[in-house]
């Protein structure tokens, strides 16, 4: 697929995806959705591919929201499979398999703070602004907002957001655990690809069966949870990286993890 609305390339194992609309402060269109979706299930097939980077183009904003030009002409009907294409969008993120790093430079709104939701890891830029102002156009969140927020930062705060349609700013996500990190706008991209190659450089088996357990962590209960995750564990150990691993440790010196 030609991609018209994101910008996509690998480089050392890591895929770096761009909304790429900055002049509609990369308002997610459908265009832009199924550009997204059709990227993402290349990344997921390609073994090529470690960890990914999300960001937005240009100096404003990381994703602005859904594109309200398109949300005006909704009723009932659309509006439902509206709100479901973009939850299997971001379902298809969260559930990808590999981490995805959200590397949020700007404002993140509506869908836009949606997409970082579904993503894996959350870094900021000092500029970055989040919100669920889906109120003040009439409607609440629909790609997953409603629910990833309120078990991100707990059921008091999410409300304030999505009901009241404030937006916080950098230092306040970060407090509250929406962020994990804020930095410069110049830093922004650097960090987040030293902390991607820093996820590359373990055994994937490892990185993938862990990110799969805490993945999990939405949909399951503890006691199953913790089930899955010694399955997990004991996959991880019958593997080579885990030979590897461990010798390495006790001979004193690097890992050299070939992903078997
Ligand atoms: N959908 C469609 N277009 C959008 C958009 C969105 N969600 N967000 C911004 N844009 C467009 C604007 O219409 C404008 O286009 P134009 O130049 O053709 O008129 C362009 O992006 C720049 O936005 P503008 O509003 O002029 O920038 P600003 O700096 O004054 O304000 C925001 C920035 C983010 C506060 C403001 O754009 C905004 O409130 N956007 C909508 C946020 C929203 O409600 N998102 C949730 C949708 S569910």
């Amino acid at each position: 697929m030609e991609y018209q609305n994101i910008l996509f390339e690998i480089r050392n194992k890591i895929a770096f995806v761009t909304i790429n609309r900055p002049d509609k402060l990369n308002a997610l269109n459908g265009a832009t959705l199924n550009e997204l979706k059709d990227c993402f299930t290349a990344i997921k097939n390609n073994n090529e591919v470690n960890v990914t980077i999300i960001t937005g183009a240009g100096e404003k904003a990381f994703v602005a929201g859904a594109d309200i030009s398109e949300l005006n002409k909704l009723n009932t009907v659309a509006g439902k499979i509206f709100a479901e294409n973009g939850q299997e969008v971001f379902n298809l993120i969260e559930k990808l398999g590999k981490p995805v790093i959200a590397a949020i430079n700007g404002f993140a709104l509506g869908g836009g703070c949606e997409l970082a939701l579904a993503c894996h890891i959350r870094i900021a830029n000092e500029k970055a602004k989040f919100g669920q102002p889906e109120v003040n156009l009439g409607i609440i969140p629909g790609y997953g907002g409603t629910q990833r927020l309120t078990r991100l930062i707990n059921s008091g705060r999410a409300a304030e957001m999505i009901l009241s349609g404030e937006l916080i700013d950098a230092s306040d996500a970060l407090r509250i655990g929406l962020v994990n990190k804020i930095y410069s706008s110049e830093e922004l991209m650097t960090k987040a690809v030293e902390m991607a190659e820093k996820i590359s450089s373990k055994g994937q088996i490892a990185v993938q069966m862990a990110l799969r357990a805490i993945v999990s962590c939405d949909d399951i209960s503890e006691m199953e949870g913790q089930n899955l995750e010694s399955s997990l564990f004991a996959l991880c150990c019958g593997t080579e990286d885990f030979k590897e691993g461990t010798s390495a440790f006790l001979e004193k010196r690097k890992p050299n993890f070939k992903n078997l």
